[in-house]
Order: C-alpha cells, then structure tokens, then sequence
C-alpha cells in the first residue's frame, strides 16, 4: 500500500507522535510479531510488539487516544483469527485467548481495544475480564459487523496473515446479508461493546446508516485497505483527482452515520481539510 509502513517500536513512536502534532489524536495499532504459533502467543505476551509500542507511544505522546486491534490472525501460523483444530476455527477456546489479548493491551496501557475476530462472544468476554481486573474504564470497540470481504486483500499481504487454508467465511460475514448485520450489532450492544464498527465501510454504507439508527453508541467506520488502495492506484495512474475523491468518499461515510472512522488517509485528510 503507498504511503504505508510496518514499523518498528521506536519507529512507531515517532511517526505518531508527528500524527499527533498534525491533528491525528488517535491510532489503533496491528502487531507483526517476530514469529508466529498455533496458539498467537506473540498477541499476548507482555512484551508483544503492540504491548511494547502502546507502552512506548504512551510515554512519548501521553494524551494520544491509542487502540489496540484485539485478533488472532497475525499472530497464529495458520493465519486464522482464533484456535484451529483438525482443520475447524474452534469459537469457545479462542474466547479465552482474545481476552487474555485484550487484558494485555489495556495493561499495556491501551484506551479501546477493539475485538476484530468476530468470535461469538468476545465482547462479552473482554467485557468480564477486563472488569475483574479493575479496568472497567477500558473501552470497547467492537468489530461487530465485519464482512468476508476481498477489500481486506492488501492488509492480509502486508500482516501476512491470510489464512494458509479455508476462507473466513465460517466467522466473517456474508456480504449480501443485511439483517444479520443486525443480530451481530444487537449481541455485541447486549455484551457491552461502547462502540460499534461497521467494517468495510464505503460498500457497506446502507449498514452504517442502520446501525445509527438502531443503536445509541458512536458508530464507527473501518475504511478498509482495499479502499484506500482503489483510490491510491487510479490516483497514482493520474485518473482522478485523489484529494477530491478522497474527502468525497470520507464524506459518504460521515454522511451515512459515522462518528468515528478509521482511514489509512486520516494524516492526509487532516491536512486537507485544513486547507478546505
Ligand atoms: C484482523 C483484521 C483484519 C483487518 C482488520 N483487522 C484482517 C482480516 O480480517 O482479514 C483488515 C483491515 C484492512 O483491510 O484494512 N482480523
Ligand atoms: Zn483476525
């Protein structure tokens, strides 16, 4: 993805603290760990390379809002986003890993974490271990509508996490189907989740406008990699004019509902709409 790095810890303290200094006042951070196991152990160990860089950021930009992406994926060899046996993603087992992750990052230092496995029952989960360890101000944003979608292809290239057989179709969603999106929506609101995502979010914009409606927490969008690399790319080829489609495309998401939405763009459409 132009424009997009893998950073190390030290590497990562600077580039946000020069976000924050921008106008960029929160980040979610995604791990690449040294090495990778059946059972993600780099997703929570204390000193995990998110667990160093939330550590590391808090130090060097204290009022940085910092959000942890809560998965399984780049940390597993397999690359699924939760315990494989015999071939099968096992829900259950993974509940216990997430939230080991997320009671990680919050100790780490983490203000949201934000459960991406779409396990049912993670949220619940976190919410439990997270409260009995006295972090009940830890906030959660929950992936709780995430499509099976081919716009996550270049992100799973870059955390070279796609999955080494099967799909994600078993735990993601099918993307023709809009009133599931809602059952998703309602256990993740009933479990505790203080912000609900929609994920993609430009494709998706008719689900993003029906969870505003129907919840009463900030909704959040997840302009996925996929979407920032369709503009980037025709960009590049000199076919439109990237900052115009870009500020048009953030728009259509704020527009259909959105508080909250996370970009690849957002150092960019910072400093253009500084100028608008
Ligand atoms: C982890 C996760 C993924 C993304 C965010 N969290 C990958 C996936 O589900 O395969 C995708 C982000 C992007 O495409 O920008 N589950
Ligand atoms: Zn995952």
């Amino acid at each position: 993805m132009p424009g997009v790095f893998n950073l190390s810890v030290d590497e990562v303290t600077k580039e946000t603290s020069q976000a924050f200094d921008a106008g960029v006042k929160s980040v979610i951070l995604f791990g690449l760990p040294e090495t990778k196991d059946e059972l993600a152990s780099g997703a929570y160990a204390d000193d995990g390379v998110v667990q160093q860089a939330i550590r590391s950021i808090r130090k060097a930009t204290p009022d940085m809002l910092i959000m942890a992406d809560t998965c399984l994926c780049e940390y597993t060899s397999h690359g699924h986003c939760g315990v494989v046996r015999e071939g099968e993603v096992l829900n259950d087992e993974s509940l216990e890993l997430l939230a080991r992750t997320a009671l990680s990052q919050a100790e780490a230092g983490a203000d949201v974490v934000a459960p991406s496995a779409m396990m049912d029952g993670q949220v619940g989960a976190i919410r439990e271990t997270l409260d009995d360890a006295r972090l009940e101000n830890i906030a959660i944003m929950a992936y709780a509508v995430k499509y099976a979608s081919a716009f996550y292809g270049p992100f799973r290239e870059a955390a070279d996490s796609a999955p080494a057989f099967g799909d994600r179709r078993a735990y993601q969603m099918d993307p023709p189907n809009a009133r599931e999106a809602m059952r998703e929506a309602d256990l993740d609101y009933a479990e505790g989740a203080d912000i609900l995502m929609v994920k993609p979010a430009t494709v998706y914009l008719d689900i993003i406008k029906t969870v505003r409606d129907r919840f009463d927490v900030p909704v959040a969008a997840y302009h996925v990699s996929g979407e920032y690399a369709l503009i980037k790319a025709a960009a590049q080829k000199g076919w439109i004019d990237e900052e115009r489609v870009m500020l048009e495309t953030l728009t259509s998401i704020k527009r259909a509902g959105a508080d909250i939405i996370l970009t690849y763009y957002a150092r960019e459409a910072i400093k253009a709409l500084a100028k608008a």
